[in-house]
């Protein structure tokens, strides 16, 4: 039932500050992740993982990503993230003590399970981050934490994104902890993490100006998409939101590669969206920001300080509350959610059934 909400896509969006609580309910002590949400015999897995191997398709590639940068810079051990479809019909080096780690909002699309089942021999464990309890995938691994994000019905997915997000974080700690992680730090993250959901409606409380923002893509048939660090894999998702549900061609990139092809398209219809928290990476953004708009592009910023980045002509600026290192990915994807969504309705596309696509893709 969508309820007062005119679409599932929008009643999913807004239930986000619920359903992350509802990732990380019964898994948090005072200061650390408790261990026994990821079944029985975790600890003496997560004892011996030496290196992680992510795989997953679309959103959830894109929560694969993020956990990449939280699992190298917090546990210090490789991680590699690689899309299903790729990975299952490869040669794949998997050395000693890898955990395999599957994201999948269903927990049946093909070329995920096909990928579990083709390695499943040769790595450390399996866990599967998934949102359909008795799903293939869950029970065909060894371990699982379910997101707990509830029925998703809208095609494109929002609430799994960042519940799987919430369960990577709590994946991340458990073997940082094990990797010379501080238990202050843990707690710390712990503590950042009890307050997501009040930000996340802090963020929700923005949709009137974001709605405002819309309109100057509805025309349009391109938008760009830039970010840096753990808000690169959040711009690749804000790509694939818009595209699915709009229709409009979106691309993303790291800030970085901008002038190594992609401004070449930069030019006053081709509007250039960015995800620009107050961080250590702001100023070198802010300089990627510049090339754009010497270009004539049009910059739509959310930032975490609108006077840090340059509103003038041509730039639109929206104000993010403060928001802890850890949590920028999980709090900026809302506003790139909403955007595309207002976009869609705007063009008036079917947003809860986007045309071509299927929600569980059980075929490859
Ligand atoms: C995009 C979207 C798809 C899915 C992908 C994987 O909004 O929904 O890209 O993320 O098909 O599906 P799951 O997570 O069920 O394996």
């Amino acid at each position: 039932d969508k309820g007062e909400y005119k679409h599932y896509m929008l009643k999913e969006i807004y239930e986000q500050p619920k359903v992350v609580h509802a990732a990380m309910e019964g898994r948090l002590g005072k200061d650390s992740v408790l261990e026994q949400a990821f079944g029985t015999g975790a600890a003496e897995i997560f004892d011996q993982v030496r290196q992680v191997q992510i795989v997953a398709c679309g959103t959830s590639y894109h929560a694969g990503l993020i956990a990449r940068y939280w699992i190298e810079d917090l546990a210090g051990i490789p991680c590699m993230v690689e899309v299903a479809s790729e990975f299952r019909y490869r040669k794949v080096v998997l050395p000693p003590g890898t955990l395999f780690v599957s994201i999948s909002q269903s927990g049946e699309t093909a070329d995920t399970l096909a990928a579990l089942r083709e390695v499943r021999d040769r790595v450390l464990a399996s866990l599967a981050i998934c949102n359909v309890p008795g799903s293939s995938l869950v029970r065909e691994s060894d371990l699982c934490l379910m997101t707990n994000a509830g029925p998703e019905i809208g095609v494109a997915s929002t609430k799994a994104f960042t519940t799987q997000l919430v369960a990577l974080l709590l994946t991340t700690l458990v073997l940082g902890r094990r990797h010379g992680l501080a238990p202050e730090t843990e707690a710390r993250i712990v503590d950042e993490l009890k307050q997501l959901p009040a930000l996340l409606e802090r963020v929700l409380s923005l949709d009137p100006a974001i709605e405002k923002m819309s309109q100057a893509f509805a025309e349009k048939q391109h938008a760009l998409f830039l970010g840096r660090g753990t808000l690169n894999p959040v711009a690749m998702e804000g790509a694939l939101k818009l595209k699915e549900i709009s229709y409009i061609h979106a691309e993303a990139y790291a800030a970085g590669e901008l002038k190594h092809g992609p401004l070449a398209l930069v030019d006053k219809d081709m509007p250039v969206v960015t995800v620009a928290p107050r961080n250590e990476m702001l100023d070198k953004l802010k300089a990627n920001l510049q090339e754009v708009k010497a270009r004539g592009g049009e910059l739509f910023v959310f930032a975490g300080c609108s006077d840090e980045v340059l509103p003038e002509e041509g730039v639109q600026v929206l104000e993010l509350p403060p928001v802890p290192g850890i949590l920028e990915p999980i709090v900026y994807t809302l506003p790139l959610q909403l955007l595309s969504y207002h976009v869609a309705v705007l063009k008036g596309t079917d947003v809860d059934q986007p045309r071509n696509l299927a929600k569980s893709v059980t075929v490859e």
